[in-house]
């Protein structure tokens, strides 16, 4: 279903400013098209709105255009093709084009950690701002989204202010988004909350007029999108103070799962006690390998680094446990496969020498190819290193980690990984993994051994099926 973009009908509380290009509604461009600025692009010309998506990267920029996502992303396919063939949506590596064409720029570049320490490496933001300004001819809104250290924004004013010609009014203001990947399209479409730091009454009228297609596809659906209008360091704190609750949840999880796992307890019943309590909640509790990607990891790290900068270091001293605890669930595997091949560990771990181990899952969750800081690749290539013939599977990571770790085996298939394997890893939980039948598996194997690093699997139908089967704090 295309979603028409009605016309603008303002709050009493905001007021109606009128796009500076003279259209109808704002013009909207996204700079960086990986997994963020892509879907981002993609579902806001699904919104009604004109939209240009821009990157300078012409391999990407030439698969957007043909109709091809770059990402593995439930959904995203179709609507691009639908977009473009709408008309209202294309893409450019022409930051001239980009300038003039929006009203609205979302800067949706990466912030990763910086090579050799733990805060966010800003040089893509600073080229994407620096390049957009130096072009832009009438005035507009710059908008940051990507996940920053709190001051950028105001950083990004400066930076503006240097390089903008003449005095076009050009604003700044931040909307961090908390899109999951594998979920991304519905949380862009039905965001459950629009955060916007602004300076200016102008500002927040642009905003709220780049985001009324969403407010207006939650009214058509009976549903409300809550707005948070703020400051900019509110804005940018809310994004990473999110991000770090979340690690925290999966970290006092997992340490949970230690103490059950020197006790005996079994940290699922654990977690799911605790998670009637509404107070608590049962998302975000589930024990396992934990939490990887692109994301929580580095975020923890930066908003330490920045926290520390700040003078309040010892505000966040709790987030070096939570990525302790995330790191020490890669080792238990390796601890629970030396339990069940009988190996012994030395002070360098385990040797796995002459095992063939079977790695199901690289991704750092189901529903995704994205393998960056991937929990299951990491502990792959840590087997590997230990001496284990290793080989992976993964439904749509594959390419991606063939890519980062050259060295493993990469299987065709489930049935192809497993076959005359000593033990089995399940890394990441996968349909297809949670689903396949322990009886079948069990006779292409050379040892009934399995590691659920995700406890994903029907423990005791594996066990019936005749495995030796090992959760994360399980008993
Ligand atoms: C995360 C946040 O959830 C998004 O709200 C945010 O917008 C995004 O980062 C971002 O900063 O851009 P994402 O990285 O896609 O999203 O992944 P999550 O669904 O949060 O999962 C992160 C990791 O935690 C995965 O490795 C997952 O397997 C693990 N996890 C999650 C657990 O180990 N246990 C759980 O209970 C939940």
């Amino acid at each position: 279903m295309t979603i028409p973009y009605p016309a603008i009908q303002p709050t009493p509380a905001i007021a109606a400013v009128s796009p500076p290009s003279g259209a109808p509604r704002p013009r909207v461009t996204f700079l960086g098209t990986g997994y963020l600025g892509a879907t981002y692009a993609i579902c806001y010309a699904e919104l009604g709105y004109e939209v240009l998506g821009f990157d300078v990267d012409a391999d990407k920029i030439a698969m957007l255009n043909a109709g091809q996502v770059p990402i593995h992303e439930p959904g995203l396919d179709e609507l691009l093709k639908r977009n473009l063939a709408a008309g209202r949506l294309r893409f450019s590596t022409d930051i001239a084009e980009t300038a003039e064409f929006g009203d609205v720029h979302f800067i949706c570049v990466g912030t990763p950690q910086r090579a050799g320490g733990m805060g966010a490496d800003l040089s893509y933001v600073e080229a994407s701002v620096t390049s957009l300004a130096q072009h832009l001819t009438r005035k507009s809104l710059i908008v940051g989204k990507s996940t920053v250290p709190v001051g950028t924004a105001e950083w990004v004013e400066q930076l503006v202010g240097k390089h903008t010609p003449g005095d076009l009014g050009v604003e700044v203001a931040w909307s961090p988004e908390f899109l999951q990947e594998g979920f991304a399209v519905d949380d862009v479409l039905r965001p459950n909350r629009i955060v916007v730091g602004v300076k200016s009454e102008w500002a927040n009228g642009m905003l709220y007029a780049a985001h009324k297609g969403v407010f207006d596809l939650a009214a058509t659906e009976d549903r409300e999108v809550p707005l948070v209008v703020t400051d900019f360091a509110t804005a940018e704190l809310v994004k990473v103070a999110a991000n770090a609750f979340l690690a925290t949840k999966i970290s006092f999880i997992n340490a949970m799962a230690e103490v059950c796992e020197a006790s005996g307890g079994d940290v699922t019943q654990l977690a799911r006690a605790i998670g009637y309590d509404p107070r608590i909640g049962n998302r975000f509790l589930q024990a396992g390998l934990g939490f990887g990607g692109a994301c929580l990891p580095k975020d923890i790290r930066a908003f330490q680094a920045r926290a520390q900068e700040l003078g309040a270091g010892e505000a966040l001293r709790f987030l070096h446990e939570v990525d302790l605890i995330n790191l020490r669930r890669r080792t238990r595997v390796l601890q629970l496969a030396a339990d069940l091949l009988g190996r012994r560990s030395g002070p360098a771990g385990p040797d796995f020498s002459g095992t063939r181990i079977a790695v199901l899952g690289a991704t750092f969750k189901p529903n995704t190819d994205d393998v960056r800081d991937a929990p299951a690749l990491a502990v792959a290539a840590l087997l590997q290193k230990a001496g284990a013939d290793v080989h992976v599977y993964d439904p749509q990571g594959t390419e991606n980690a063939r890519r980062a770790v050259p060295e493993l085996t990469y299987e065709s298939g489930i049935n192809e990984a497993v076959t005359g394997a000593d033990l089995v890893c399940v890394l990441t939980e996968w349909a297809d993994f949670r689903n396949a039948d322990p009886v079948a598996l069990g006779e292409l194997v050379a040892g009934r051994k399995v590691v659920d690093g995700r406890n994903c699997l029907d423990s005791a139908l594996w066990t019936q099926a005749g495995w030796e089967y090992r959760g994360m704090g399980r008993p």
